[in-house]
């Protein structure tokens, strides 16, 4: 059993919580906790072949590309009660074409987009879910841009617990409220962005008994890490140069930074991979505060882009995301909405599927690049959130060229259109 406790991380302070109370902020100073472990170094060194041995096993926890890696993970009594629905474990996926677009040598995507609910929130959900369930939660909620909603909605169901959703008016995509309404989450507007929308979530949360699942819940970012874990196995443990991620409320920049930190604590990580966060360009106030050297973060009022899920102007994440591009000499970028746009493109003529938000990572790789911030033979690891099926809308509505052909209803009509077609 390895030791766990609920700390806050904020330099100064280290205030210790009660994991009983289910607090994610920390009483002295406000910060946001984290949980820590008294890890046995000595034994880390047979971590990996034990999690490779588990990827045959025959339970649901072995089976999972979350629970598979728990030693790293909070403990539970039983780890035959974790609340999983066979989450991680996504493919690494080579990409030649994409890697030249882009302009570097070595470019893979991690596809979050394989996971149950189609996104990286459920590596994540199953361990937020599975402590809800252990401290006797009833009714769990988020506020969200979409992929939390959807991914709560399903561990709540299979937990047996009631999940409420906040979404923004009219700022979500139908296919991701579709999943929330079909796994029986109650879902309401509030706000017109998700800032607002998460806001008034906080403050009513603990008025009305609701456990908090977004990213501000240190449980979440524990499954999160899991990503770097998987891809670092199936790297044979020889870390990329640069791990790129999409940024939107930082949940999944402080987790991935946090994985990295602690296997290389551990002795796991020869040497750490720089993390580069990008921001849509109407939505990036983490890029404005690093690469302007400040050290506080300037919240956007009214931030927009069509990449829904990364519309977000006020991070709540931002101090630990700040800690992480400190840690792994990070870097970070901003990218328009045609940028994406041609990103998306680019990888679906590799036959990768991907919602908006995720392309932003291609195209941030390729700004970077034409900038000279980043060298040509460099190994780059693209994590993409979400599955194309997430923002169908936005391929019909927004890309040009994408349009289905009316072909007529007679041989010599179709075969006449689709002659000019091919
Ligand atoms: N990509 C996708 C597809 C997302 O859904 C999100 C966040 C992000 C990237 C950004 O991740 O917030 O950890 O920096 N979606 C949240 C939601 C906000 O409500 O689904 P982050």
């Amino acid at each position: 059993m390895i030791p766990t406790h609920l700390r806050c991380p904020t330099p100064g302070c280290g205030l210790e919580s009660d994991r009983e109370d289910g607090e994610y902020l920390c009483r002295r100073c406000h910060g946001l906790l984290e949980l820590t472990y008294d890890y046995p170094r000595q034994d880390a060194v047979g971590w990996p072949e034990l999690w490779r041995a588990r990827g045959h096993g025959g339970s649901a926890a072995d089976r999972s590309g979350v629970w598979r890696f728990r030693e790293l993970l909070p403990l539970f009594d039983d780890a035959e009660r974790v609340v999983s629905l066979g989450e991680g474990a996504t493919p690494l996926v080579d990409l030649s074409r994409a890697a030249s677009w882009a302009g570097v040598d070595h470019l893979s995507v991690k596809h979050q987009g394989a996971n149950p609910t189609g996104s990286f929130k459920d590596l994540g959900m199953t361990v937020c879910i599975t402590e809800a369930v252990r401290l006797g939660s009833k009714v769990v909620a988020c506020a969200s841009t979409g992929n939390t909603s959807s991914s709560m909605a399903a561990y709540a169901a299979r937990a047996g617990l009631k999940a409420v959703v906040f979404v923004p008016r009219g700022a979500v995509s139908g296919a991701k409220l579709a999943q929330a309404l079909d796994f029986g989450a109650r879902v309401v507007e509030v706000g017109d962005n998700f800032d607002q929308a998460f806001g008034i979530l906080r403050e009513l949360a603990p008025k009305l008994g609701l456990y908090l699942v977004n990213s501000v819940n240190p449980f979440r970012l524990e499954g999160q890490k899991s990503i770097a874990v998987g891809l670092l196995e199936q790297c044979d443990w020889r870390p990329p140069d640069y791990i790129v991620l999409p940024g939107g409320n930082l949940g999944n920049t402080s987790a991935i930074g946090k994985g990295l930190r602690e296997l290389s604590e551990l002795g796991l990580l020869a040497q750490m991979p720089r993390l580069v966060v990008v921001q849509a360009e109407g939505a990036a106030p983490f890029h404005k505060m690093w690469s302007s050297g400040s050290s506080a973060l300037i919240p956007v009022a009214d931030p927009s882009t069509r990449a829904t899920a990364i519309r977000i102007g006020n991070p709540a994440n931002w101090p630990r995301a700040r800690r992480v591009l400190e840690l792994t000499e990070g870097l970070t970028t901003a990218v328009s909405d045609l940028e994406i746009d041609e990103a998306k493109r680019e990888l679906a003529a590799c036959g990768i599927g991907c919602e908006p938000a995720s392309a932003s990572t291609l195209a941030g790789v390729r700004r970077l690049r034409l900038q000279g911030l980043m060298d040509r033979g460099v190994r780059v690891v693209l994590i993409l959130t979400g599955h194309q099926l997430k923002d169908t809308d936005y391929i019909t509505e927004h890309l040009a060229g994408a349009a289905v052909v009316a072909g007529g209803s007679t041989s010599a009509e179709v075969e006449s259109v689709v002659g000019r077609l091919v």
